[in-house]
């Protein structure tokens, strides 16, 4: 047999953007509380850069921003701000304390936007996000420009505001297929496009930054990484705004299962995906579709005999990756109305969830109450328990 060797492999650096964009997911806004706990979550997860909120959207965004920039002890602290001084004074203000800040400033690129939202010529937007660059490098180095709607923006004028960006000082420029609107062979061609026709490119980190809305942003981060993207941007569990951006879960665990098809290497620890997974919907109310790739109920589940019994036999048979690695354990305790608080604390912990004493007791109680009618609970009736039960204690 040949044995192939491993490829050298290289970095891609991990921008979550859970507390940002994840939070613009319909019904997910969090209380400053939930995002420090998440922060720390997500710190444990090895993210390189946290994008923890908008400081310009609201008193609220700010202070979160901020408080999470002086908690986090290695991880990158970006704040969100138009291409405006005002925004950028507030988010440098909120992310100043962090151990290493970043400002990330906006502007759209497309005909569509400049026509109808900003009423701006070419010119001006090039000339806008020049400004909005040199005032954020006033602060810090660390400057990420974002050309919004960059998939559907004419490929030479991104170009062109890209090698402005980076001559201002950006030292990470990021494509957004904002509108989700980008097809993986296509979205692979513009990423290429970019590197080739951008001359200092090299001067910066090509980031992209994938919407959901034809089901499509794994698939489309992959390949953008395949044509030379290093920052691939995206929340946990894929929440985010319409129907969600790219999931850290996804990217990650594809890396990491097919190292000869792409051989790139992140920060991320991946035993803590299913907990961050699980504190993720808790915090949020939003649940995870049983079927979601690596997260969901039913990820590692067999069903049919066959399947059953080629996994009893090696579960290579029909598993890609080991439940473990992401953090899942299941060797499972039969619960049910004799069943203690340590108990039910071991498979929440199993489950992913690492509760406070004080929710435990919240769950503990409903777990009772469900376990006098039901003769076993099962972790779907736990998952519901633990999302509902903490939810309406903290409302
Ligand atoms: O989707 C988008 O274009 C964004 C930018 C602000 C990066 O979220
Ligand atoms: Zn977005």
């Amino acid at each position: 047999m040949i044995k192939r060797s491993k490829p050298m492999s290289e970095r891609v650096y991990i921008f979550d953007t859970t507390l940002r964009d994840g939070e613009q997911s319909p019904g997910a806004s969090m209380n400053t509380a939930e995002k420090m706990r998440l922060a720390g979550q997500l710190e444990k997860l090895g993210v390189d850069v946290l994008e923890a909120g908008f400081p310009a959207a609201s008193e609220g965004d700010f202070d979160a921003v901020s408080q999470i920039a002086q908690k986090l002890k290695i991880t990158e602290v970006a704040g969100l701000a138009r291409a405006s001084k005002e925004d950028i004074d507030r988010a440098w203000g909120a992310v100043q304390h962090a151990v290493k800040p970043r400002i990330h400033t906006f502007i759209a690129t497309s005909d569509i936007h400049l026509k109808y939202k900003l009423n701006m010529t070419r010119d001006e937007v090039v000339k806008n996000a020049v400004e909005a660059v040199k005032y954020a490098k006033s602060f810090t180095e660390n400057v990420e420009f974002s050309a919004e709607d960059g998939s559907r923006s004419d490929r030479d004028f991104l170009c062109r505001v890209f090698e402005a960006a980076i001559e201002a000082g950006a030292t990470v420029v990021n494509l957004p297929d904002t509108v989700g609107y980008a097809i993986p062979s296509e979205f692979g061609e513009l990423v290429k496009y970019v590197m080739d026709h951008t001359p200092n490119i090299h001067k910066a980190i090509l980031s992209i930054h994938c919407h959901n809305d034809l089901g499509l942003a794994t698939a489309n981060t992959l390949t953008a990484i395949n044509a030379g993207a290093r920052q691939a941007e995206v929340t946990i569990n894929g929440i985010g705004e319409r129907a969600g951006n790219t999931s850290l879960e996804e990217v990650v665990m594809a890396l990491h299962t097919r190292p000869n098809y792409l051989p790139m290497e992140t920060n991320i620890r991946t035993e803590a995906i299913y907990p961050s997974s699980r504190l993720v919907s808790m915090i949020t109310g939003i649940l995870v579709q049983p079927n979601k790739a690596i997260v969901g109920a039913n990820a590692f589940a067999h069903e049919a005999g066959i399947h059953q019994d080629g996994v009893l036999k090696n579960p290579m048979t029909y598993e890609i990756m080991k439940p473990e690695t992401v953090g899942l354990n299941r060797n499972k305790l039969v619960l049910g109305k004799h069943s203690g608080r340590h108990a039910l604390r071991s498979r929440l912990k199993d489950m992913g969830y690492d509760l406070s004493d004080e929710e435990l007791s919240v769950v503990f109680t409903k777990f009772k109450e469900l376990a006098d009618k039901k003769k076993h609970v099962v972790d779907e009736d736990l998952e519901v328990i633990v999302t509902e039960g903490i939810l309406r204690t903290s409302d």
